[in-house]
Parts: structure tokens; C-alpha cells; sequence
């Protein structure tokens, strides 16, 4: 991994337990994971792209062929032990180069992981996500002027995910949807 890269992760890994403990629990108590996984078929092949600890793919659990990916070694160790008896597997990775053969997936997920990627980094991964799967499933922070756009940017993230990004690696949205909690947008591109 290149210094660069490893310097982010090392970042990530001190101010993810306030994520983890704090916003993805929130996620899960509010539904919001869920309301975006009904729309995986049962017994898909389904693959999260920045899966932190696992906290989404749980919700998966005996329903689908689910594959974790992650930048960041320590968390994967989290969900491999959290999620042990889901038979999910945790691969280590970067989004914008996906260790996997074309066509492999029925769905991608990102949930709260494009905001840490550059505006090239978003193409590269939507074009990456449109190599391996045939729907892109989103849960990101959409709207600018909005408490959680405003923190983020705080504490040093890229820019948010738009429809111009997914348009710009050749995938169509079909949903974009307001969750109106944390200024998340769920949606759906092919
Ligand atoms: C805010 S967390 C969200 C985790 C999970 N999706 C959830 O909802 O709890 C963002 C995750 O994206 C991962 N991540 C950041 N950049 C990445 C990259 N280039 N490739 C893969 N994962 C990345 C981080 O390590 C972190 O686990």
C-alpha cells in the first residue's frame, strides 16, 4: 500500500470507534441499513465495499453470498469475529482497484465510504463497481448543507457522493432518495 494510503488508514482506524460505536449502531436501530438491503434479492451474491466492522453486512446474515472489503486490516479482524457464523467473507483491499473478476456480483454496496475517496477516486471505484457487479447500491452523505456534510468536512473528508460522479463512470441512477437522517441519500445505479 503506498504511504499515502497508509497514513489514511492509520487516521480512520484512531476516529473510526466513534463511528463505529456511535453512528453505524444509530444506522442500525433507525432501520436505515435495512431499508437500503430490501432491495437485495435473497441469495444474491452481494459485495460492501468499505465494510468497516461489518455493522451493514449483518443484516445480511443467512440471506445472501456477502463479501466485506476494507482498507484497513483491523477492522476486517472485527467483522470476521463479529460476523463468524454469517459464512461472509472479509477481503483486504482498495476500492478503485477490486480484487475480483468481472461480472462476479449481482449487487455493490458503499454506506458511508465515497466521502473519503477524491472526486477521480469516485469515478475510478463507480467504474470498478460497474466491472464486477450489475447494481450499485448506495447509503452516502448527499446533501452539502447539512449538519453531518458540514462535520465531515471538519475532520477532513473528500468531497460527497453526487449523481454526476456515477454518471461520469457510465452507470445510470435510477434512485435518489432523501433519508432525511444524517443527510443520507440511499439509491440504486445500473
Ligand atoms: C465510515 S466507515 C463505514 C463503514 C460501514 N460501511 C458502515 O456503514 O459502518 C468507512 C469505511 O471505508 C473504508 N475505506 C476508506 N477508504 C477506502 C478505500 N479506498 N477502499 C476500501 N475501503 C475504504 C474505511 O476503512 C472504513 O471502514
Amino acid at each position: 500500500m503506498p504511504a499515502k494510503a497508509k497514513i489514511i488508514t492509520k487516521v480512520l482506524e484512531m476516529i473510526y470507534p466513534l463511528h463505529d460505536s456511535v453512528v453505524a449502531i444509530e444506522f442500525q436501530k433507525r432501520g436505515l441499513y435495512l431499508d437500503l438491503l430490501k432491495k437485495v434479492r435473497k441469495g444474491a451474491n452481494v459485495l460492501e465495499i468499505g465494510c468497516g466492522t461489518g455493522r451493514l453486512l449483518e443484516g445480511l446474515c443467512g440471506k445472501a453470498r456477502a463479501v466485506g472489503l476494507d482498507i484497513s486490516l483491523k477492522f476486517l479482524k472485527i467483522a470476521k469475529e463479529r460476523l463468524d457464523k454469517c459464512g461472509i467473507d472479509f477481503v483486504y483491499g482498495t476500492a478503485t482497484n477490486l480484487p475480483f473478476r468481472s461480472g462476479t456480483f449481482e449487487y455493490a454496496i458503499t454506506y458511508t465510504m465515497m466521502h473519503h475517496l477524491t472526486d477521480k477516486e469516485k469515478v475510478q471505484t463507480i467504474k470498478e463497481i460497474k466491472r464486477v457487479s450489475k447494481t450499485y447500491l448506495f447509503g452516502e452523505v448527499g446533501k452539502r448543507l447539512c449538519w453531518s456534510a458540514i462535520l465531515l468536512k471538519i475532520i477532513g473528508s473528500k468531497s460527497l457522493l453526487t449523481k454526476r460522479h456515477i454518471e461520469e463512470a457510465g452507470m445510470r441512477v435510477l434512485e435518489w432518495k432523501d433519508v432525511d437522517q444524517f443527510c443520507l441519500v440511499h439509491g440504486m445505479a445500473r
